[in-house]
């Protein structure tokens, strides 16, 4: 589903090298934590797989797709395949609930009429339906979060991408938005969560990849969270 063959990327502005010669297979319906300290290249890896760069060697294939070879609307057309998690929740603060959510359904060209059923499914998922008149100032950060993991997986995405979920939230928030996610890799997404949490991590022993100095240095299924 999600493979990575010898990827290495260097930030031309600065002569960073964030990922050297990463080897990667996620398969369709796994859930992968991705940890490492600040700087190890988490949020690199996950901008090449919605092609935000490409790689400086290496290809990223995406359902067999070589990403390079993505040109103009084929990239929208990629990427809106892919649900996409920020720590800072990104909401529109000017439109509801529901509204933020409806816009995502426009511009997935999803009929009018199938809306509302959508907006009342995937509240639910995320435990907000009494909330969908409310604005974003309106809701605490951790509802807020569950508002933007709702607005990823609205268009129904086979792969969801989150970079650092919980980074603003306390420990029971952070575990309720994880039970978000497990209900998303039940469904039968692929999941890949980058996260600094060890509480998450051990709350749900996945495979977990460890970078160091965009390296991986350690790849293996459980609960173990040693950076
Ligand atoms: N846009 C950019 N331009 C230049 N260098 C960058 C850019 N983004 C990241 N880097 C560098 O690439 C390396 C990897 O950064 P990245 O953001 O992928 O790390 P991270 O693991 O996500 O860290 P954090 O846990 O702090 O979010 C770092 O050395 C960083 O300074
Ligand atoms: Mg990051």
């Amino acid at each position: 589903m999600i493979h990575f063959h010898r990827v290495s990327l260097e930030y031309p502005s600065t002569k960073t090298l964030a990922l050297y010669n990463i080897n990667l297979e996620v398969k369709k319906g796994e859930f992968v934590f991705l940890v490492g300290h600040s700087g190890a290249g988490k949020s690199s890896l996950l901008s090449l797989i919605l092609k935000r760069f490409d790689p400086t060697s290496g290809a990223v294939y995406v359902n067999g797709q070589n990403l390079k070879t993505l040109k103009g609307n084929r990239i929208a057309q990629h990427r809106r395949r892919i649900g996409m998690v920020f720590q800072d929740h990104r909401l529109l603060a000017g439109l509801t609930v529901e509204e933020n959510l409806a816009f995502v359904l426009r511009v997935l060209g999803v009929p009018k009429g199938e809306w509302r059923d959508r907006i009342t499914r995937v509240l639910r998922t995320v435990g907000l339906v009494h909330k969908k008149r409310a604005y974003p100032y309106q809701l605490s950060v951790g509802e807020a979060q569950r508002v933007a993991i709702a607005r990823a997986i609205i268009g129904n995405p086979s792969i969801v991408l989150a970079d650092e979920p919980t980074g603003n939230l306390d420990p029971d928030n952070a575990l309720a938005i994880l039970e978000v996610f497990k209900a998303i890799h039940a469904r039968g997404a692929t999941v890949v969560v980058a996260t600094h949490s060890r509480e998450l991590v051990e709350a749900y022993p996945q495979r977990t990849i460890v970078l160091r100095s965009g390296q991986i240095v350690r790849d293996e299924k459980g609960a173990r969270y040693n950076l």
